[in-house]
């Protein structure tokens, strides 16, 4: 159970992102109270008004001219995780590299709460060599990887690439709330 927990879900800009609903509804039946930042392009996959029912919350999505004057280190401070799923290339490689360029990632760099990360793409950008560096740069710097998995992806393709599902990164965000 996630009772009175702070779970910050970042949703990022990939098909998988209609599965964050999902992931959004279950974390919130397991008692966490949930707020949502989406990339820019998170919201050319799915609505921010799907989240903003789901979890009682308007979504976040502007580092300026947002309801609060520092967003982020507000969002960083309020979270007791956040979980980043689907997480695109783009985002891995931000995070990897330090760089802060929109609400998320500066939240990211922002935060000490644990992060979990569920990658979802095509499994020629899984498997590139910049997006494998990342990767094993992001797990070296202590974040949860959670997938991707393999299976069928958009488009009928075949390999690993598909987000991890729902239940699994409810686990893993149960598993390391409870150790504290
Ligand atoms: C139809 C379509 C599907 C996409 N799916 C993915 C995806 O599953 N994973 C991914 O890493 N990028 C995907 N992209 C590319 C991202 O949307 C793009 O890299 C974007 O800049 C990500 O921004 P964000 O990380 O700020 O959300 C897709 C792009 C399009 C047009």
């Amino acid at each position: 159970m996630l009772s009175g927990r702070h779970i910050l879900l970042g949703v990022t800009g990939g098909v998988a992102a209609y599965k964050a609903a999902y992931l959004a509804r279950r974390l919130v039946e397991q008692g966490a109270e949930v707020r949502v930042i989406m990339t820019e392009a998170a919201e050319r996959f799915v609505g921010r008004q799907t989240f903003a029912a789901i979890t009682g919350n308007p979504v976040e999505q502007h580092l300026f001219d947002g309801s609060t004057v520092s967003p982020h280190t507000d969002l960083a401070r309020w979270a007791d995780l956040v979980v980043v799923a689907p997480a695109t290339a783009n985002l891995l490689g931000r995070l990897a590299n330090g760089l802060a360029t929109d609400l998320l990632t500066n939240t990211l760099l922002a935060t000490t709460a644990p992060v979990v990360l569920a990658p979802a793409m095509h499994t020629e950008m899984w498997e590139h060599p910049a997006t494998q560096r990342n990767v094993g740069v992001l797990r070296a710097d202590g974040h949860e990887l959670v997938g991707p998995d393999s299976g069928e992806l958009a488009g009928g393709d075949v390999g690993p690439g598909r987000l991890a599902e729902p239940e699994a990164i409810v686990a893993v965000v149960e598993k390391l709330l409870e150790h504290g």
